[in-house]
Order: structure tokens, then C-alpha cells, then sequence
């Protein structure tokens, strides 16, 4: 198999990262690798209890210690969690050998789809207006990221075409200029 750049999704949460991932990777016969997951998998607790327990800047640094890892491999599809790529370094680091797409959807749909969902710590006494301002502060971030894919009229299926699509027109094209 040649070495081809990771597939990387991030958005805001319930854009569908995770879904839409795996059905990438099932798609293109790579390796599925979620940042929430092995954080989990590795701490052996959930993500909430690790807020809880040690707080938010703790879950920022086992989120970015995962990121160095993940920036190592390639021809895998990794979700990041919704503020994996917020921070500048982390953006650099993972964008080395991965190619980035950011999914995103209305805020409605979002808020829906999140509904109450009591597993995602940010949000979990959140009104939607708190909800709906944390997505707007946070939009000027994903904002720099140039590959963006709504999906609220699209399935996550549909949703993973479109990135394979994209995904394939890149790296054909970084592949001749280099
Ligand atoms: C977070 C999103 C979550 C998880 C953590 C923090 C965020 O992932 O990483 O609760 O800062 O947006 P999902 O986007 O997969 O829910």
C-alpha cells in the first residue's frame, strides 16, 4: 500500500465526525482512529469523568499527546473531538501529514442532533443559546480550515462520498506537483 496522508475530520459537536468516519475508512479499506476513543481506551474512563475528575485543560493535554501520536502515522481516517483542532500547534501538527475536513450543518440540525445528550461534558447543562454562542465563538476557528462539507440536507453516507471525492482530487493533485 503506498503512503498516502491521513484523512482528518473535525467539526463542531454533533456534525457527525465519528459516523461519518468510520464510514470513510470502511469505505477505503483504512484504519479508523478516533482521538475521544484512545483517550478513553488508554485512561480508562470516559471523557466526561476525565472533566469531572481533572478538568478541561487536563483532557487538553492528553488530547494533544494523542494528536503527536496520530500525526505520525498515515493512511488512516481519524475523527478528532469537536475542540481537538482549536488550538493553533494542534492544527500545524496534525495538518503535516493529514488532509482536513471540517464538517458543519446548521445550527438547528446541530442542536437536534445534540438534543440531550448528557455523554458530552460542554454542553451538558448547556441551554441551546449557550450552546448556540459556543458554536458561533468557535466557528471563526474552523473557519481557517479550507475543506469544509455541510451535511444537514446529506447523509452521513453521502457525507462520506463527498470527502472521499475531495479527498482524492487533493492528493491527485499534490501527488503531480511534488
Ligand atoms: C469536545 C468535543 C467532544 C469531546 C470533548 C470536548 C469539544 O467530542 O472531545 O467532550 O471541545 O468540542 P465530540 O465533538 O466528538 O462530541
Amino acid at each position: 500500500m503506498s503512503c498516502k496522508k491521513n484523512i482528518v475530520i473535525t467539526g463542531f459537536m454533533g456534525t457527525g465526525k465519528t459516523v461519518v468516519g468510520k464510514e470513510v475508512a470502511l469505505k477505503l479499506g483504512l484504519e479508523f482512529l478516533d482521538t475521544d476513543e484512545i483517550i478513553e481506551k488508554k485512561q480508562g474512563c470516559t471523557i466526561s469523568e476525565i472533566f469531572n475528575k481533572k478538568g478541561e485543560e487536563y483532557f487538553r493535554e492528553l488530547e494533544q499527546n494523542v494528536l503527536v501520536e496520530l500525526a505520525k502515522m498515515s493512511n488512516s481516517v481519524i475523527a478528532t473531538g469537536g475542540g481537538t483542532l482549536l488550538k493553533n500547534e494542534n492544527l500545524e501538527l496534525i495538518s503535516t501529514n493529514g488532509i482536513i475536513f471540517c464538517l458543519d450543518a446548521n445550527i438547528d440540525v446541530l442542536l437536534k442532533r445534540l438534543g440531550k445528550n448528557m455523554t458530552r461534558p460542554l454542553i451538558a447543562q448547556k441551554t441551546n443559546d449557550d450552546i448556540i454562542r459556543l458554536y458561533e465563538k468557535r466557528n471563526e476557528n474552523y473557519n481557517r480550515i479550507p475543506n469544509h462539507i455541510y451535511n444537514s440536507d446529506i447523509s452521513p453516507l453521502e457525507t462520506a462520498d463527498t470527502i472521499i471525492k475531495l479527498y482524492n482530487k487533493l492528493t491527485a493533485v499534490s501527488e503531480k506537483t511534488e
